[in-house]
């Protein structure tokens, strides 16, 4: 709830222009929006873990280690529209923001990322806008993961509505790369000198986790596909 007033503190300065009444709808519109970005995270939130259950259930495994759900700030939401040229608006970030409802999947194996986001993709109410394979493609600086951005319905009294999301999932080492850049790098200004001296660094730690992943699946794969022995004869 403290977390809440904030927010609507935060958004009730971006309005300072406005009259009282003005931010009161804009608020309420806010909310409104809001609630369809927490609810669609929730929905995709409840698909992976019933692909989780069911693979789990045929496979003895789980291919899912976790899931986080955020959702972006108001201060993000603002800094991201400016930074594109859009105004700050509920309209405008419904129109122009694919990302304000985040699902995080960290999985076991890098397999069961496209496994995962295959079964997702294909149920016939989630709708796929955009895809960007990280993995095939790594990211200048070794960033990895598997980004889709996807539509799902979400059911309000009187009617259905398709509500945007960004859906990231990745494994376990790229989850552990990724959130040190994140801590040291991503979105920092920092110095060029600085930027350039761990570039390399951070580039070989991605690469020294990509081959971590390759060798954890080898070594799943070896494991599975063993015959089960024999019983011993008593
Ligand atoms: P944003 O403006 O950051 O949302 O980027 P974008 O809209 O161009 O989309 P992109 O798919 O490249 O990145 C979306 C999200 O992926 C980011 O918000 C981060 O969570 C994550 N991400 C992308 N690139 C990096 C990276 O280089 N390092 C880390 N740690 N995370 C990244
Ligand atoms: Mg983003």
């Amino acid at each position: 709830m403290q977390e809440y007033n904030n927010e609507k503190d935060r958004l009730g300065n971006l309005l300072l222009d406005s009259s009282e009444e003005e931010i009161r709808s804009i608020v309420s519109s806010m909310q409104l929006l809001m609630t369809y970005y927490k609810c669609a995270m929730h929905e995709i939130e409840a698909k992976f873990k019933v692909l989780n259950e069911e693979f789990s259930l045929q496979h003895e495994r789980n291919p899912i280690e976790s899931i986080k759900t955020r959702l972006k700030s108001i201060d993000s939401i603002n800094h991201k529209l400016k930074k594109y040229g859009y105004e700050m608006s509920p309209q405008s970030i419904w129109d122009n923001l694919n990302d304000v409802a985040g699902v995080r999947v960290v999985c076991s194996f890098m397999d069961d990322i496209y496994m995962l986001a295959d079964c997702l993709t294909s149920q016939d109410d989630v709708k796929l806008i955009a895809k960007k394979d990280y993995i095939k493609n790594p990211k200048e600086n070794g960033y990895r993961s598997l980004h889709l951005i996807i539509e799902v319905p979400i059911f309000l009294c009187n009617e259905k509505r398709y509500v945007r999301a960004e859906v990231q999932l990745r494994t376990i080492a790229m989850e552990s790369w990724a959130k040190l850049e994140h801590r040291m790098r991503y979105k920092k200004e920092l110095r060029d000198d600085l930027l350039e001296a761990t570039h390399d660094k951070l580039l070989e730690c991605a690469e020294l986790s990509s081959l971590l992943d390759l060798k954890m699946q080898d070594i799943r794969d070896i494991i599975e596909g063993c015959p089960l022995e024999e019983p011993k004869k008593q």
